[in-house]
């Protein structure tokens, strides 16, 4: 598994402007059978349907942090039946959780910031899914987030979760789109999505973390709206913002 004598960075390069759909096949095509989408919400799927079109041997993970919204998990469903795949839960430890919530109540995030209960129930969980992994695919676009995802690479090291002993490779193959062009894709697709779209959602987290967006607002207003724009990931992008 792997790409041989080319280099990441070269293959980032030469990947820039391509289709998404050829960027993911080759990110397949080298690394078939440990490789893994990670999954919730529309661009996820769109990468989903290429997949599933392209073939090979791929798997999907979705990150259950307890405090989604109903929508949400039914679009997972809705996701395993539409493409007929498994979809792979990962729940955070119970005992952490727990430990989190007799300490310091079920709304931490609000007074103290999302940091601590996204690492509990996102990024833990994540460290487990991509530790058999040689690489994971994403739904990173630069328009999402000015602050924190203009310069994402269609494929990088990824600088978070790599360790010295496991380089870990981050496919984010719909890096250059827009969301314009995810959605027209969706459409001509007939791509399964969460229904809260229509209902002023742009951008879906968790519940108590989400809110809708007004017109001319950026997506990313609706998330984690009582912090600082600049430090808007979560962890699992946590290297977007170091850079
Ligand atoms: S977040 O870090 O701010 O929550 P965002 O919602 O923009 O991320 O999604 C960006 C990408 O992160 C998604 O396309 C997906 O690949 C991954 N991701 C985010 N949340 C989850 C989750 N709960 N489970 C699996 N992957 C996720
Ligand atoms: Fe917790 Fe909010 Fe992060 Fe979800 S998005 S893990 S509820 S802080």
């Amino acid at each position: 598994m792997g790409l041989g004598t080319i280099t990441i960075p070269e293959v980032a390069i030469s990947f820039a402007e391509r289709h998404p759909s050829e960027i993911l096949q080759f990110a397949l095509e080298n690394y078939e059978g440990g490789i893994a989408i990670s999954f919730s919400g529309a661009e996820d799927v769109v990468l989903v349907d290429m997949a599933a079109k392209i073939g090979g041997k791929f798997s999907v993970f979705s990150l259950d942090t307890g405090r989604l919204h109903p929508e949400t998990y039914q679009l997972i469903d809705k996701v395993r039946e539409h493409y007929g795949i498994p979809i792979e839960i990962y729940f955070p430890q119970a005992s952490a959780v727990e430990n989190l919530v007799k300490a310091k109540g079920l709304y931490s995030f609000y007074k103290d910031g999302h940091k601590e209960c996204c690492g509990v129930r996102k990024v833990e969980p994540l460290r487990r899914a991509l530790k058999p992994l040689d690489a994971w695919v994403t739904g990173q676009r630069h328009d999402q987030s000015p602050s924190t995802r203009a310069k994402v690479a269609v494929v990088e090291i990824d600088p978070v979760f790599s360790s010295p002993d496991h380089e870990l490779i981050k496919f984010n193959p719909l890096a250059n789109w827009t969301s314009r062009q995810v959605w027209n894709y969706i459409r001509e697709n007939d791509v399964p999505y969460n229904p809260l779209h229509e209902q002023g959602f742009i951008s879906i987290g968790c519940e108590p973390c989400t809110r809708r967006v007004l017109p001319g607002q950026h997506e990313r207003e609706g998330r984690w709206w009582w912090e600082d724009q600049t430090k808007k990931e979560c962890g699992l992008h946590s290297g977007n913002v170091e850079r």
